[in-house]
């Protein structure tokens, strides 16, 4: 049986999700994965896995509501047997609550977070930072994390169900840590920064297949 990674397709970032997980595939010859772009809901319903790109959050969330396509992706992130990864824009647009401006982006309402949309200002509005993930993905130290008007989540709505994988020190030493990546479930991923774009770097979306497509599809 092959597993079909989706890779929404309507606005923003979704070519290097794609490139990257074909290089995944490539480098570790799994044999039955295959990735799509997914454009309406015929390709949507071909997927056991759907990954949200980065990209513009109210122009993706509008082009969906006026391709119909809104309600079937709404069905389709709350299904408990997908495995889905929002970054950035999808990071935003798969949360319950946005601190600012929900009357511009109507989101799936799936995590229980609260984001905060370009949460670093216009001073740092795009930077890389090399970041030591190994405490949940093995071996992953220095990983270059792009961030670029990046939200980040303001609040765990629900301790139970979120775990944080990963936060940044805020600038002011005062303020609590930033939380830029996060865990739902064993099956929802969300990252504020953009793995797709570390151009020769595949291991955040080898983790990807290993801690949340395979396992779930294999049940
Ligand atoms: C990364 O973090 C782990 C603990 O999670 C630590 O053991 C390791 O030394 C760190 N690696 C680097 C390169 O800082």
């Amino acid at each position: 049986m092959t597993v079909i990674i989706g890779v929404l397709a309507l606005q923003g970032a979704f070519f290097e999700h794609i490139q990257h997980f074909k290089r995944c595939i490539d480098e570790h010859n799994y044999a039955n994965i295959d990735i799509i772009p997914v454009r309406n809901e015929i390709d949507l319903y071909k997927c056991d896995s759907l990954v949200i790109p980065g990209g513009e959050s109210t122009s993706m969330s509008l082009i969906a509501q006026r391709t119909g396509l809104f309600e079937h992706l709404y069905n389709f992130v709350h299904d408990p047997s997908k495995t889905i990864w929002g970054t950035c824009a999808g990071l935003i647009f798969l949360s319950k609550e946005l601190s600012s401006g929900s009357e511009l982006v109507k989101t799936l309402k799936l995590v229980e977070i609260r984001v905060k949309r370009n949460a670093f200002g216009r001073q740092t509005h795009s930077f890389t930072k090399d970041c030591n993930f190994s405490s949940f993905i093995p071996g992953c130290s220095e990983f270059p994390a792009v961030f670029i008007r990046a939200p980040v989540i303001e609040k765990v709505l629900d301790s139970k169900k979120v775990d944080i994988l990963y936060t940044l020190a805020a600038e002011n030493s005062h303020d609590l840590p930033l939380i830029v990546a996060a865990r739902q479930n064993k099956n929802i991923l969300v990252t504020s920064f953009h793995p797709e774009l570390a151009d020769d770097d595949i291991r955040f979306h080898n983790w990807f297949i290993q801690e949340f497509v395979l396992p779930y599809s294999q049940k």
